[in-house]
């Protein structure tokens, strides 16, 4: 299984500011492939004849309708994503985001040919009380065990743009009960804190199947470096 490596840019960038960066990007990789950036939505379509693949950052559960400010999985479709990512903690968190409807969006995103890339993770609370396998068993159980060519990223809330990264150990248990939910193989991505500096000793050292790579993604040569590990 071939590794993904995702940039999310989260809420940064201008139009002037990704020029630049599929620029500086173009220049220093050798391998592109696998790459996949997510931008905000409203760039998508302006990169998508760039060479690289894009991601949506998130997706309304519905189809179209009176949804004031979503955006519909057949609009990212329109604008050139591959992918989209759903379920990220900061909009759990930041937009009240439910299980059931994380599952919407994997459907509406389905339905028109985009791969969502689920995230999950647990707070430092659950991880200190040893509730990880629980919470996220309990994050993926709207999910089909029998979905195919799933990508579920696994990013521990703590871990999020703090510089903190769990124990190799931390993650293979984390990600084994991942896997153990579903009949079919998936891949399985770690996000929280990768540099280029530690990204290969990731990938090398659990049973990941690829990286989501926030605040060092918005550096064009670091994130360079790091696609080229795959
Ligand atoms: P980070 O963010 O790499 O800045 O920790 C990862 C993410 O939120 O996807």
């Amino acid at each position: 299984m071939s590794n993904l490596i995702v940039a999310n840019f989260k809420m940064h960038g201008s139009h002037a500011f990704i020029e630049d960066w599929f620029t500086n990007f173009n220049q220093n990789k050798t391998n592109s492939h696998d790459v996949v950036v997510a931008l905000p939505a409203t760039y998508i379509a302006a990169f998508r004849d760039y060479g690289i693949m894009l991601s949506g950052q998130n997706v309304s559960a519905y189809e179209s309708g009176a949804f004031t400010s979503q955006i519909s999985a057949e609009m990212l479709k329109d604008s050139g994503a591959d992918y989209c990512i759903i379920g990220h903690s900061e909009a759990r968190e930041q937009l009240n985001e439910s299980n059931e409807s994380i599952r919407e969006k994997f459907d509406q995103l389905k339905r028109m040919q985009i791969n969502p890339i689920v995230c999950v993770g647990e707070s430092l609370q659950v991880k200190e009380t040893e509730k990880t396998k629980d919470h996220l068993r309990n994050q993926l159980s709207v999910l089909d065990s029998e979905t195919e060519d799933l990508i579920v990223a696994y990013e521990p809330i703590w871990a999020i743009g703090t510089g903190l990264v769990p124990t190799e150990k931390e993650i293979d248990e984390a990600i084994g009960s991942i896997r153990e939910i579903f009949k079919k193989p998936i891949k399985v991505l770690y996000g929280g804190s990768v540099k280029a500096s530690n990204a290969q000793i990731l990938l090398d050292n659990t049973d990941i199947n690829g990286l989501l790579v926030g605040g060092a993604s918005l550096n064009a040569q670091e994130f360079a470096k790091i696609a080229q590990l795959c």
